[in-house]
């Protein structure tokens, strides 16, 4: 269980039944829940030492996707401890947002020798939840870096889930040795370990099968890549962090600019987002 000092609660409604859970820990979501129904998924084995990544909800990649010559894989925002910049307040049009930042700091320094700042934006309504992350280059010298919202939904049966607007699209194959493939599918699913970066995606996905027979949609801005994993039997069980049996539970589906880095020269600043909003069944 994390700690009540490390959460922070946005709650849209008296019922609390619109709600987003934020652990300061990387600034991870742990949890989206709109009109009572849980979205996201997180581990039952989870650890919540403020040292290692939080398995499930939706981790911050930055700054550098996958393993990485400088520090841990995915980088270190989902290992940093975030500052609570805005506490939850309710807008003009009735949405609930929250800001946390991070700065480059002497541990990030250590990997990493660049000035930035990151600011995290969540909005929460009725039926939408946008998440938006800016980076500015603080410094005098330009840097390059990857990022990543590494969403993980919650499903009845990963197998009877589906991702559109894939088909046509070149992805890398990590199961395949990073091997390039054209996906062929209208409605991408999975039956086997998954770990595939498509490039170039459009700026929207339906992501079917989400629990309950929950649909969602999945909009993003400056956010060109999709990645789409599921660890299945074998990794499940090589994760100290997560049950065996729970692969069946998730499919992460995780918007960012991954395929080709991102350079920021000294002074400017890259702002990436992704609207999540359950449809209608
Ligand atoms: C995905 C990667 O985004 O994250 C996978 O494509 C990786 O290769 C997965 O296994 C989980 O990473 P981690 O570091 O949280 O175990």
């Amino acid at each position: 269980m994390a700690a009540v000092k490390d959460i922070v609660t946005l709650v849209l409604d008296k019922d609390h039944k619109t709600t987003v859970t934020v652990h300061l820990h990387g600034a991870t979501v742990l949890a989206w829940k709109t009109q009572g129904k849980e979205l996201l998924f997180v581990s039952e084995n989870a650890v919540y030492d403020n040292k290692k990544a939080i398995r499930g909800g939706i981790p911050l990649v930055f700054p550098n996707f996958g393993p990485w010559e400088l520090g841990p894989q995915h980088g270190f925002a989902r290992i940093s401890r975030w500052k609570l910049e805005k506490r939850p307040e309710k807008d003009d049009s009735g949405g609930m947002a929250a800001v946390f930042t991070l700065t480059d700091n002497k541990d990030t320094r250590k990997m990493w020798d660049h000035k930035f700042k990151l600011t995290y934006t969540l909005y929460l309504t009725e039926k939408t939840f946008t998440t938006t992350l800016k980076v500015d280059n603080t410094g005098g010298d330009p840097f390059t870096f990857t990022t990543l919202l590494h969403t993980y939904f919650r499903t009845d049966d990963v197998t009877k889930a589906t991702v559109s607007g894939l088909k046509g699209l070149e992805y890398a194959d990590k199961v395949r040795g990073d091997a390039k493939f054209t996906e062929d599918r209208d409605l991408v699913t999975v039956a086997e370990e998954v770990d595939r970066t498509y490039a170039g995606t459009p700026n929207s996905h339906v992501i079917t099968g989400v629990v309950g027979g929950g649909k969602i949609l999945m909009e993003k801005t400056n956010l060109p890549d999709t990645v789409v994993w599921n660890p299945w039997v074998d990794k499940a069980k090589a994760m100290g962090d997560f049950g065996d049996n729970e692969y069946p539970s998730m499919l992460c589906v995780e918007a960012g600019h991954v395929a080709t880095p991102l350079s920021l020269g000294a002074g400017q600043s890259f702002t990436g987002s992704q609207t999540l909003t359950l449809l209608d069944e």
